[in-house]
């Protein structure tokens, strides 16, 4: 898909890998919904695209709410005339399983894995009911592809973002909509930060050293244009840049 003159809804744009991919849509030509929790993070999102020469809109969402999904694709509708990209990218991480208080780690499956299927589930209705072909990413990560040990409920979420993916891959012939996911390796953001210096410094002993958000928006931008590609998951990683995780056939 050529991306200039498309619409895109990117959720976590207000930070991070959300905010570096906005930005490069935009540069490329695409009007953008900046999708959020974070208000002050997305406008900030709209300005820095603004100040660049590009076309965006705030609009607050909690991913684990589907009305804040379905207001948030309309949105694109509504203010552009017509949705052709949405990126489900929002995530957290941090967990501690066998603390004495663990937390609310369902609030992990909520946003890292329901919301992406469910916000892929009414992006898939829409463009079906617009009648256009589109293209839906959804950011898994490394870490749903190989163990984690320190993070095994993450991991569990971003296994289940890769596999839901490369289940839709026959919606490309069937509907002209083709789902991707992306598997970032540790890249510098402020979910990552939040682990602290020390953390940072073993993630980049471990993989040979750090990947930038706009790395992964690379990769991203390549998921959008190349039309080969349905049901693809993409690794971003420092040793091996972007390449393609092999589907094991049965
Ligand atoms: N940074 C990494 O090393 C790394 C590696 C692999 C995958 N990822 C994934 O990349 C994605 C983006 O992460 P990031 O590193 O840019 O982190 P980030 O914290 O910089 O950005 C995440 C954004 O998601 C938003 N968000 C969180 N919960 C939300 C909710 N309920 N509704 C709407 N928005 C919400 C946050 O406000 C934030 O702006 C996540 O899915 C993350 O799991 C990150």
């Amino acid at each position: 898909m050529e991306i200039r003159d498309t619409a895109a809804v990117i959720s976590g744009a207000g930070s991070g890998i959300g905010r570096a991919t906005a930005l490069a849509l935009a540069s490329r030509g695409a009007r953008i919904i900046v999708a959020d929790i974070n208000e002050a993070g997305g406008n900030e999102t709209v300005d820095m695209i603004g100040a660049a020469g590009g076309i965006a809109v705030f609009r607050k969402v909690d991913v684990t709410h589907t009305e804040d999904l379905a207001a948030m694709l309309a949105c694109s509708v509504e203010h552009f005339g017509q949705l052709d990209i949405v990126y489900n990218n929002a995530g957290i991480g941090g967990e501690d399983l066998f603390a004495d208080d663990p937390g609310d780690w369902a609030k992990m499956i909520d946003i890292n894995l329901t919301a992406v299927i469910d916000a892929t589930r009414i992006a898939v209705r829409e463009l079906r009911r617009l009648n256009r072909p589109g293209v839906v990413i959804n950011t898994a990560s490394m870490g749903g592809l190989l163990p984690m040990p320190g993070s095994p409920i993450y991991a569990a979420t971003k296994a289940g973002v890769v596999n839901f993916t490369r289940s839709l891959a026959y919606l490309a012939p069937e509907s002209r909509i083709r789902v991707n996911a992306i598997c970032p390796s540790y890249t510098d953001t402020p979910l990552v930060r939040r682990s602290g210096d020390e953390r940072v410094e073993a993630m980049k002993l471990q993989v040979g050293g750090i990947l930038q958000p706009e790395d992964i928006a690379a990769g991203v931008v390549e998921l959008v244009e190349d039309d080969s590609r349905a049901g693809a998951i993409m690794r971003v990683t420092v040793r091996g840049g972007r390449d393609f995780a092999r589907d094991i056939r049965p």
